[in-house]
């Protein structure tokens, strides 16, 4: 049989071979170069018909069974040497049988039959070397150099070359496609350098052609559930020579930024044992630690903020959002000691640098419906905590959302604001929250300047009293899911805040409320009195979980993505639509701003893609 086999192998050798390629033969193992004319067809070498095309099909074309090997992208872009230890491993929990007991010989021609079968695929360009050396400059005003482009949270850029007289000609530049549907990152920007991510894998692209510079990636990890297991990511951050970047299973890994190689790795949390602790977050870099957080809390975590040392992941200070029995805090959970207790902690959070203070936002407690065994306020979940940058100490906390039933996670963005305020210069915190709340916190110490709901009906509670605390009349009621994680943006030039919000209330209650039908909108706040100043409904499917934040520039724009996939910009001082391109694809992430060699560029991600778009 084997004989037979290298005997009908042997011609076939002049159909593999293409004729600018040159491959070795493989019958006695010695090394030859062989050129022949290409070949119209691809004959299947017969080992690929007795082991494979039961389950690809006889010409590699797919079956119920198993995909299509032909013009396939992933087996486009793996190596000889990747596809040969894939056949010797297969994936059998997806079906794909290991071939460990095939001879090396063997799987040597089913690998060059698997790249034959691929020579026309169209692949992700190959890197570029980047035609100047990197030299790692001073940060630029044209930078995006955080996930939010400023330590503030503030969704705001001082770039004006876009405005609302020239938007209408902004075109698409370039597209990155990235092969996974619904990235959630935002690309980071600095000395012409986009740093953008997908489940487990950093690139970098060249920011003016959309070329790839680099690219780091590991596979999903075993065992993972919710958004990490999904391989959710929103970003990284960085300093000096290096990118950092949390992986699905919350290690922090520290990168060589001109090439992405590995410099250290670090387990964010000290013991996972029976803990499902998943990494999302975009790291947040203060004085010299790497700041992260962790998500889980859907599935029975402690959630913890903690600060890493930039140059050897060694942690500098770590702040669990649920206190121990005798701890500060502790008496909010008056069932036994929550071991686990929620609170995630997956949003980057914002930084204020006269105080020193890191301002960190919580998500739901655990377990997040059934409240038998929590009776209490449970004390740290659905807050926003000030800690003290340096050591993790908590300063004050608020919670928007005492004892959650809703999964109401106040995991939305925590936007710092310096401006005059009632009539006196102030130190602000803007958020509006997934209950349906928009609040101003005086941030030096967490007292409620302004509450007021932002959606047309808020029943849970009808008013956040003079002490902070909600009056709460229906502990299941209205809204659903009023905001989320999604950027927000307050703009100096109109003293508006803008964010995505959803009229919805359906889900909490057996039944629901169905004169509810939901609809999205682009809303904008005065942030002194509360009141909606102008909004914009969305086109496209309210329950879509879409997403996509806000952006605005001091070019007098919103840029944001709609329901319905379209990436929009609009005039910050009336909502009047501007410009508009169509992505057809959900949007999960929001824009952000960038220039480099003196033009400002948008980018966003959605869907699969990296889309930039310039004058
Ligand atoms: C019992 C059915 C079955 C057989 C037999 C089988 N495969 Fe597969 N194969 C699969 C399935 C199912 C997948 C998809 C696995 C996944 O989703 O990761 C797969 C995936 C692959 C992939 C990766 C494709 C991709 O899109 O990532 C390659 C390459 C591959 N098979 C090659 C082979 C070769 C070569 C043989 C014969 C030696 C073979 N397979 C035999 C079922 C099979």
């Amino acid at each position: 049989m084997l004989e037979r086999i290298l005997r009908l192998s042997f011609p076939m050798l002049a159909l593999i071979v293409g004729a600018a390629l040159t491959f070795p033969i493989w019958t006695d193992g010695t090394v030859a170069a062989v050129r022949a004319t290409p070949s119209p067809q691809v004959q299947a070498p017969p080992l690929f018909a007795v082991q494979c095309a039961g389950c690809h099909g006889e010409e590699g074309l797919g079956t119920a069974k198993g995909p299509a090997l032909a013009m396939n992208q992933r087996v486009a872009e793996q190596s000889p040497d990747q596809l040969t230890a894939y056949l010797q491993r297969g994936n059998v929990a997806a079906g794909m049988p290991s071939f460990a007991d095939l001879s090396v010989s063997d799987r040597a021609v089913l690998v060059r039959y698997l790249l034959r079968l691929n020579v026309d695929t169209i692949t992700k360009p190959a890197p570029i070397a980047p035609t100047t050396p990197i030299t790692w400059g001073a940060p630029q005003p044209g930078d995006w150099r955080t996930y939010n482009g400023s330590d503030s949270g503030n969704r705001y850029s001082p770039l004006e070359q876009i405005t609302t007289a020239n938007v209408a000609t902004l075109k698409l530049k370039w597209v990155f496609p990235i092969q996974y549907f619904g990235l959630e990152t935002t690309p980071l920007a600095a000395d012409g350098v986009l740093y953008v991510t997908a489940p487990n894998q950093v690139i970098a692209i060249d920011a003016q052609t959309g070329g790839q510079l680099w690219q780091y990636s590991r596979p999903p990890s075993a065992g993972m559930v919710g958004d990490a297991r999904l391989g959710t990511n929103r970003g990284v951050a960085l300093l000096r020579d290096k990118i950092y970047f949390v992986t699905d299973n919350a290690h922090l890994l520290a990168l060589d930024r001109a090439s992405g190689k590995l410099f250290w790795e670090m387990q964010m949390a000290p013991d996972t044992t029976g803990q499902h602790f998943g990494g999302t977050i975009a790291p947040l870099i203060v004085h010299d630690t790497v700041v992260a957080g962790v998500a889980g809390a859907d599935h029975g975590i402690r959630g913890f903020v903690a600060a890493f040392a930039v140059e050897t992941g060694a942690v500098v200070w770590r702040t669990w959002t649920v206190p121990r029995r005798g701890e500060p805090g502790s008496e909010t959970w008056q069932g036994t000691e929550p071991v686990t207790g929620g609170g995630s902690t997956w949003l980057t959070g914002s930084y204020d640098a006269a105080s020193d203070t890191l301002y960190w936002a919580t998500g739901n407690p655990w377990p997040d419906s059934n409240d038998v065994d929590r009776p209490g306020d449970n004390l740290y979940t659905n807050c926003v905590l000030a800690l003290n940058a340096r050591t993790g100490e908590l300063k004050w906390h608020y919670q928007f959302t005492p004892h959650d039933l809703n999964d109401r996670d106040a995991t939305e963005p925590n936007v710092l604001v310096d401006t005059v305020y009632q009539g006196k210069p102030s130190a602000l915190l803007l958020h509006a929250d997934r209950n349906g709340f928009f609040y101003v916190l005086d941030r030096t110490n967490g007292k409620v300047l302004l509450a007021k709901p932002f959606l047309r009906r808020v029943d849970w509670a009808s008013r956040i009293g003079l002490d902070g605390r909600p009056v709460v009349k229906d502990p299941r009621g209205c809204p659903s899911d009023a905001a989320n994680w999604s950027s927000t943006a307050y703009s100096p030039q109109t003293r508006l805040y803008y964010f995505l919000a959803l009229e919805e209330c359906v889900g909490n209650k057996p039944g629901g409320y169905p004169d509810q039908t939901g609809q999205r909108f682009l809303r904008a706040v005065n942030i002194e009195t509360g009141d909606i100043a102008w909004e914009v409904p969305q086109p496209g499917a309210a329950r879509a979980k879409t997403w996509s934040g806000v952006l605005a520039t001091a070019g007098g724009l919103i840029f944001y993505g709609q329901p319905n996939g379209g990436f929009a910009a609009v005039d910050q001082g009336n909502g009047k639509a501007l410009w508009h391109f169509p992505t057809n694809v959900r949007m999960k992430a929001s824009p952000m701003t960038f220039a480099v060699a003196g033009k400002q560029y948008v980018a966003v991600a959605a869907g699969p893609n990296i889309l930039c778009f310039g004058l």
